[in-house]
């Protein structure tokens, strides 16, 4: 899951329609700017995060395991206050274009891990995703269900066309995750992130606004 990421709005500027071509103007539909976002499935509920999280996003942080295929160095507990109170800016920012969000499971309340919506282009409604569990809850199905609720509220609510994420190679839960989901592969950024002290490709994984179904990716997970 990517970190500290800063995207500059893009100015929206519209593309002007040259002679003979005929322009369809809800392809130029700005994306809301949304806060206090709050979204619940089956299992969890991604909330906005407060400082009062720190200790369970230190209890994710503080594992090596965790960082195993990210292309981020571990944090030691300044870094990772500072994380959080980025992730808090950025929540409050008037044009919002970062959405991470905690992970709650409903059934303790606990702060599972985060799940994170980036915008990249406001023009062509195209986001990426990201997330985190912490490990003692991995193989439970809330990454899954974290990743589908993100991905609904990105088509649903702020009406992405093209949703991506990267994984390495190597990561096969988080494939699995992006595979359930309805995600499929584009093709490799050859040599893309160095990790752990090698270079590695990173795979890219895509869907589409035409292709996203709440219903057949429902399916897809059973
Ligand atoms: C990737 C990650 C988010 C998955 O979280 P999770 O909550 O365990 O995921 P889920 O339980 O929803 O689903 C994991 C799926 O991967 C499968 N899986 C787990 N390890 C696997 C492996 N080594 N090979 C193949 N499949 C694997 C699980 O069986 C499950 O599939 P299933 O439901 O069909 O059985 C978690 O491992 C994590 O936080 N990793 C560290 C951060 C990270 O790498 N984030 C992704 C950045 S791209």
């Amino acid at each position: 899951m990517t970190r500290i990421t800063r995207i500059t709005p893009a100015s929206g500027a519209s593309k002007a329609p040259t002679t003979g071509e005929t322009y369809d103007m809800t392809e130029s539909k700005s994306i809301p700017s949304l806060h206090r976002v709050s979204v619940t499935g089956p299992r969890v509920h991604l909330r906005e995060v407060g400082e009062g999280d720190f200790d369970a996003a230190w209890a994710w942080a503080s594992r090596e395991e965790f960082f195993r295929f990210l292309p981020i160095e571990q944090p030691d507990r300044s870094d990772e206050r500072i994380w959080l109170e980025s992730v808090i800016a950025e929540a409050r920012e008037v044009s919002r274009r970062q959405y991470q969000l905690g992970i709650e499971a409903l059934n303790n309340g606990s702060l599972v891990g985060m799940v994170r919506l980036g915008i990249d282009s406001e023009r062509d409604r195209s986001a990426n995703i990201g997330y985190g569990i912490n490990p003692d809850f991995w193989g439970l199905g809330y990454a899954t269900e974290a990743a589908r609720l993100i991905v609904r509220f990105g088509f649903e609510t702020l009406g992405l066309h093209r949703i991506w994420a990267t994984h390495h190679p190597e990561n096969f839960a988080s494939r699995r995750v992006l595979d359930k989901i309805g995600f499929q592969e584009e093709g490799r950024r050859r040599d893309d992130r160095f990790v752990g002290g090698a270079w590695y490709d990173s795979v890219v994984c895509s869907i589409l606004e035409s292709e996203w179904s709440p219903k057949e990716t429902d399916r897809r997970a059973t």
